[in-house]
């Protein structure tokens, strides 16, 4: 490493000197790890997110050099669907003892950017399409890793949701959908779980990259979140380091030998950079170190690892969502033959490719745990395909389809490939393999059942073989645990309680980005709004093959009650009774949402507000209280830049999805109180005449005015009003026949200050 002290002889100003050490701390050493320097130590950041890679030689992007084994949780497509933030918390504490015993200071998650596009090339490394579930996630996640001792680094922030040309392009994002769908996630894991560090993503936001966005870096997440941690750049996000500093941007990783501090100290050196700014930022790294222990008891070998795999099992069979299960097909019963059919039940998928790839302690193969759990002699298998070449996969399948002729019931996995699904590049088409698809259309017509196991990070189409099978094991990407967990809910071991975290449509073109997705000339804009996902789909009334929140379970629950009880003027509290009414325990989610009061803005139709999960034994039932926050009924106001909750009546619906609502509740609301508006002569006729105070007054005046003539003709023409409604009163107030004095207008106007000005504004949060 070169010396840094060594450009104080090229520029002699004794600031430089000064700011010369400091500076240099806030480019990392190497690949992993920081300077060390003015009495803070070095420190290792390792991804992350579903485990820790902590790689052991040389440093590189793309997983040539192996890392170190270490637990492979489910990566995010898969534990999202647990819906299970208790859950999330056991994983990230698992995460951040063995970040700490593999020597990690900070690890590099959550990824926690929404799911915009199914085509997303980190789906699978992100939680879900909707913010509310992706924070209550995230949330938990940083509480458990910081629990062990270890930082964690919230990213991408932000709008990051595509890999195509992700280094350049700008995301073209409104105000509002920025405040609703893209930010909250971010706004509230900083808000109530102090992340030790956020990671700006690599693409522009409205044209300004999100490493050299002031107004995201500092204004938005310092000034108003109140984010006092250390914004790290992603690897090798930043363009200009002096323009990313200034904008709040800390550490520049990875280190870029002197590049970078000689960059900074030139923009010190020329008054572009204040020296305060540098040591704030180093102030920073220096509250990284103390907020994350020392590790001096790094070992691997202390660690339970075997109690980790366990964990990892229990994730992964949360993760799981049945879709489909007619005439109870699954769990497979004991002694019938089972055909266990494709490669993946051998060579299983069971995380993506990219940054987040881990070298797992171990792998539970589905074939062998099937084995151990139905008896050898009650299981056949067949290849059915090879990830190989496709020459072979005619005899294969031909073999595959014997095989399955002479079973009770065939489970065929299929699935998307590492090589199909990674960081660095999104995917073109929803589709399996053809090789699979062919393999699950040939078993369909010769098998007595058919179980359909998916082992895929993104959303996959179900079309056309989805009606000729019998169940669908969603299996997302699972970790290491993939095999046993799928034995586990194969088998009914466990019971099936996974929900869907983001919609499986019907086909691509339905999906709600599909004509901006992802853009083109290094621009993408997110045309579609705040209706991502089910939110789109639930207000065009588009049908989908499965909804956002959707789940079966071998057991059945039923609502004994569902109260609704408003608290204050914008809020709720709902208390829901659930009973399991089937004959096994089991796990289901409350699901409530909110559909809007008539508002001024086009709303979704119903947006997930409050979300629980509950455990029962066969008869049980328990209940649970959920509080329905001001943000579940609020949206962002964008003229007066804040949340605002309209008054009216809102409904609040209990969902087995978000497609299928079975109780409805109303609740009226009395919202934020609104000042009457200050008029002016570019207000429309509209607002004057619906001004709270000064419309009766217009309104009177003009009919007192008016000859009896035209009072007849306005009483028999209601609409003649309308027609004009949209006019400035200005122009209006000219028209012959009309002809108000502009003296009239300016008394009217000052009337409309003196009864905006004593109200207080609305409550703002
Ligand atoms: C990814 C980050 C990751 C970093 C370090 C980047 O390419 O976008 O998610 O943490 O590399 O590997």
């Amino acid at each position: 490493m070169t010396d840094i002290h060594a450009h104080a002889d090229t520029a002699p100003d004794s600031n430089d000197e000064s700011v010369a050490e400091p500076a240099a701390l806030l480019s990392g050493k190497d690949f992993w790890s920081t300077r060390e320097g003015t009495g803070i130590r070095s420190m290792v950041l390792t991804d992350g997110p579903h485990g820790v890679r902590r790689q052991g030689g040389e440093a590189d992007h793309l997983g040539l050099n192996q890392s170190l084994p270490a637990t492979c949780f489910p990566p995010g497509a898969g534990i999202a669907s647990s819906w299970d933030p208790a859950l999330m918390r056991e994983v990230g504490n698992a995460l951040g003892r063995e970040a700490r015993a593999l020597g990690v200071d900070v690890l590099l998650g959550p990824a926690i950017n929404i799911k915009r596009s199914p085509l997303g090339g980190r789906t699978f490394e992100y939680l879900s399409e909707d913010p509310r579930l992706t924070g209550a996630l995230a949330v938990e996640y940083v509480r458990g890793v910081q629990s062990a001792g270890v930082g964690t680094s919230v990213k991408h922030f932000a709008v990051n949701n595509q890999e195509t040309d992700r280094m350049r392009t700008s995301a073209e994002v409104d105000a509002r959908t920025l405040r609703e769908i893209y930010l909250p996630a971010f706004e509230r894991v900083v808000k109530e779980a102090s992340p030790t560090s956020v990671m700006s993503a690599y693409n522009a936001i409205n044209g300004v990259f999100s490493s050299e966005n002031r107004w995201l870096l500092t204004e938005l997440l310092r000034e108003e979140w109140g984010f006092d941690g250390l914004v790290v750049s992603d690897w090798g996000a930043i363009k200009d380091r002096a323009e990313a500093l200034a904008a709040g941007l800390d550490l520049e990783m990875p280190g870029t030998g002197d590049a970078g501090t000689e960059a900074i100290l030139q923009a010190v050196r020329d008054g572009r950079l204040d020296r305060s700014v540098v040591l704030a930022s180093v102030e920073r790294l220096r509250t990284l170190a103390e907020r994350t222990a020392p590790i001096a008891d790094a070992d691997m070998a202390a660690l339970d690892l075997d109690a980790h795999h366990a964990l990892a099992r229990r994730a992964a069979a949360a993760s799981i969502v049945l879709l489909r299960n007619e005439n109870e097909t699954l769990p497979l019963r004991a002694g019938q033959r089972v055909a266990v059919l494709g490669e993946l039940a051998v060579a299983p998928q069971y995380q993506g490719g990219g940054s987040s790839h881990v070298s797992p302690t171990r792998v539970d193969l589905p074939l062998d745990e099937l084995r151990v759990a139905l008896g050898d002699e009650h299981v056949v298998y067949a290849a059915g395909y090879s990830r190989a070449g496709a020459d072979d996969s005619e005899g294969l399948r031909a073999e595959a389809r014997a095989t399955a002729a002479s079973a009770d019931v065939a489970v065929v996995f299929v699935g998307l490939y590492e090589e199909d699904q990674s960081e660095g590049f999104d995917r073109e088409h929803l589709d399996l393999p053809v090789a699979h698809v062919a393999l699950i259309e040939a078993v369909a017509e010769v098998a007595s059942r058919t179980v359909v196991v998916l082992s895929n990070g993104g959303v996959v189409t179900l079309e056309p073989w989805h009606d000729k099978v019998d169940a669908i094991v969603e299996g997302w990407a699972l970790g290491q645990a993939v095999g046993s967990a799928l034995a586990d809910v194969l088998t009914g071991a466990a019971n099936p309680a996974g929900h869907l975290a983001e919609t499986i449509p019907l086909a691509l073109a339905d999906t709600p980005a599909f004509l901006n997705f992802p853009g083109e000339q290094e621009v993408v804009r997110y045309g579609e709004g705040v209706f991502v996902g089910y939110r789109y789909y639930t207000s065009v009334d588009r049908a989908v093959r499965y909804p956002f929140g959707h789940g079966l379970s071998y057991t059945t629950f039923g609502v004994d009650a569902f109260e609704v009880e408003a608290e204050g003027a914008d809020a709720a509290i709902v208390r829901v009774t659930v009973r399991n009414t089937g004959e096994r325990a089991g796990s289901d989610v409350v699901q409530l949402y909110v559909a809007p009061a008539p508002s001024a803005v086009r709303r979704p139709a119903r947006e997930l507000g409050a979300f629980a999960k509950v455990t029962l034994e066969p008869g049980e039932s328990a209940t649970v209280s959920l509080a329905l926050e001001r943000r579940a009924f609020a949206h962002w106001d964008v003229r007066a830049a804040r949340w605002r909750v309209d008054p009216g009546t809102y409904r609040v619906e209990l969902g087995r999805s978000a497609n299928e609502i079975v109780a409805v509740r109303e609740l009226p609301l009395a919202g934020d109180v609104e000042r009457p508006a200050v008029l002016s002569l570019e207000s429309t006729v509209k607002e004057w005449f619906g001004h709270a105070i000064v419309g009766p007054v217009l309104t009177q005046s003009m009919m007192d005015n008016a000859t009896p003539e035209q009072q007849a003709a306005a009483e028999a023409n209601a609409n003649a009003l309308k027609m004009v409604e949209s006019m400035p009163m200005g122009q209006f107030a000219r028209f012959p026949g009309v002809e108000i004095p502009e003296e009239a207008l300016e008394q009217l106007i000052a009337l409309s200050v003196s009864a905006a000005a004593p109200a207080a504004a609305g409550s703002v949060a």
